[in-house]
C-alpha cells in the first residue's frame, strides 16, 4: 500500500527557552515527519518537550532553528518563519486543538460553545452538520446544557466538538484526559480512535497515560527534547 501523504515534516527543529542568564533547550534537533492519518502518541517525562514539540508541530510556537514544512508549506527555516496572520490562516484551516483544561465559555449552551469558532470564520457550517457532530460525540442530548451541568468526559467531548468544528485536518490533544478519572480517559481514547480510523483524523496526542497512549497506532518517547 501507498503511504500517505507527509502533512508535518521537521528537519532538526529546535526550541531553546531563556529563563534568566539559563538555556533551556526544550527541544533539540529534532526531525519528525507525520503522515495523513497517523494516530502518533508522544509520551515521555515531564520536561522532556511534549508540550513544547507539539505547540511546534501545531504552528503555536516558533522553533529558533531548524525547518518546518505543514501541508507542503514552508512554515519555518533557520529562523525565518512566516507572519503572525499567515500562521493564524494555517492553525485555523489545518488544526484542531485541545488540552487538558477544557476552555468552554461557562455562559454559553454546549452547542453555543461548538459554534464559537465561527465568530472568526466567514464560511459557517450547517446547523445540521453540526448536530450530526454533536450526535457522533454523544452529545445529542445535551446541546442546550451549560457546561457547568456537565461530566467531565461530556466536557472534553464538547471540546473535541469544538475543536473539529472547521473540519480540520489534523487534531492536537495534550493531555486531554488528564482532569479525567480512568472510566472517562479510556472514553476519550475511544472516541479520538474513532475519529482516526473512522474519519482519517491525523491525531498528535500527548499524554502521560500509557494505556490512552497504546490506543494510538505508534507511539514517541521524548527526552530532553529529543525522540528515544
Ligand atoms: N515558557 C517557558 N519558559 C522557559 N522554560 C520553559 C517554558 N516552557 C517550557 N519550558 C521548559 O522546557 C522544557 C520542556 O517543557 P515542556 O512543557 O515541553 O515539557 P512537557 O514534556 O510537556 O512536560 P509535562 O509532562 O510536565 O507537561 C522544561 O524544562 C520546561 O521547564
Ligand atoms: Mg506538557
Amino acid at each position: 500500500m501507498p503511504e500517505n501523504r507527509v502533512i508535518i515534516e521537521t528537519e532538526k527543529i529546535t526550541k531553546i527557552y531563556h529563563r534568566g542568564a539559563e538555556q533551556v533547550k526544550a527541544i533539540d534537533e529534532l526531525s519528525i515527519a507525520v503522515r495523513e492519518g497517523d494516530f502518533l502518541a508522544i509520551v515521555g517525562p515531564s520536561g522532556s518537550g511534549k508540550t513544547t514539540l507539539l505547540n511546534l508541530l501545531g504552528c503555536l510556537d516558533n522553533p529558533g532553528g531548524g525547518r518546518l514544512a505543514v501541508d507542503g508549506r514552508k512554515i519555518h527555516e533557520n529562523g525565518h518563519g512566516l507572519s503572525e496572520s499567515q500562521l493564524t490562516r494555517i492553525r485555523r484551516q489545518l488544526f484542531g486543538y485541545i488540552f487538558q483544561k477544557f476552555y468552554l465559555i461557562p455562559t454559553l449552551t454546549v452547542l453555543e460553545n461548538v459554534l464559537v469558532p465561527f465568530t472568526f470564520f466567514k464560511k459557517p457550517r450547517a446547523e445540521e452538520d453540526v448536530i450530526s457532530l454533536l450526535k457522533k460525540l454523544g452529545l445529542e442530548n445535551r446541546t442546550g446544557h451549560l457546561p457547568g451541568e456537565l461530566s467531565g468526559g461530556e466536557m472534553q467531548r464538547v471540546a473535541i466538538a469544538r475543536a473539529l468544528v472547521n473540519r480540520p485536518k489534523v487534531l492536537l490533544a495534550d493531555e486531554p484526559t488528564g482532569n479525567l478519572d480512568s472510566e472517562r480517559s479510556r472514553e476519550i481514547g475511544r472516541v479520538l480512535r474513532r475519529l482516526n480510523e473512522e474519519e482519517g483524523l491525523t491525531i498528535l496526542l500527548v499524554t502521560h497515560n500509557l494505556e490512552l497512549a497504546g490506543l494510538a497506532k505508534a507511539t514517541i518517547t521524548l527526552r530532553d527534547g529529543r525522540i528515544v
